[in-house]
């Protein structure tokens, strides 16, 4: 699992070098879909999942942000420079099964994050979601 991680990182670098000016959408692809699911994962992938699906840690960031678009991808945006588990929104539970996400300095900047962050708040959680944690 380790080993395909850092191989589809590689391959994600190689392709950024060849693309300027991506949607938020190609980028998350590129930088975060490696870790985060952007579907609902079925039984079989929750068991192999690396890091909470997005919908979920979209979740959490309008629990707490709502309407704040703003706020809310400040946070993003510093979150994945700078992660620690006091600012963590997700539940404990989540970085005690995952671990803490590693800082993504280095793969992606500002003006990437900035659009990453944006197409997060927009599309996610989608309509309907249900958080496990609501039942
Ligand atoms: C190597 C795997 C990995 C990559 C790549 C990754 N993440 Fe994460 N991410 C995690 C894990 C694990 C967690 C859950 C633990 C935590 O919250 O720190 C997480 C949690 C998060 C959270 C929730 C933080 C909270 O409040 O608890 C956000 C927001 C996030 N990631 C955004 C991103 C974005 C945006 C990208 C792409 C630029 C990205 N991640 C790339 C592993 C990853």
């Amino acid at each position: 699992m380790k080993k395909s991680i850092k191989l589809t990182l590689i391959g994600s670098f190689a392709a950024l070098s060849l693309f300027a000016g991506e949607s938020g959408a190609e980028l998350f692809k590129e930088k975060c879909a490696v870790c985060h699911m952007q579907t609902k994962p079925t039984p079989e992938q929750k068991r192999n999942m690396v890091a909470p699906p997005i919908m979920g840690v979209m979740f959490h960031v309008k629990e707490k942000y709502g309407d704040d678009k703003k706020k809310a991808i400040e946070f993003i945006k510093d979150y994945v420079m700078n992660p620690s588990e006091d600012k963590a929104l997700c539940l404990p539970r989540s970085i005690k099964r995952f671990g803490l996400m590693p800082s993504q300095k280095g793969s992606v900047t500002q003006e990437e994050l900035e659009k990453i962050a944006e197409y997060m708040y927009d599309n996610f959680p989608p309509k309907g979601f249900k958080h496990p944690k609501m039942k």
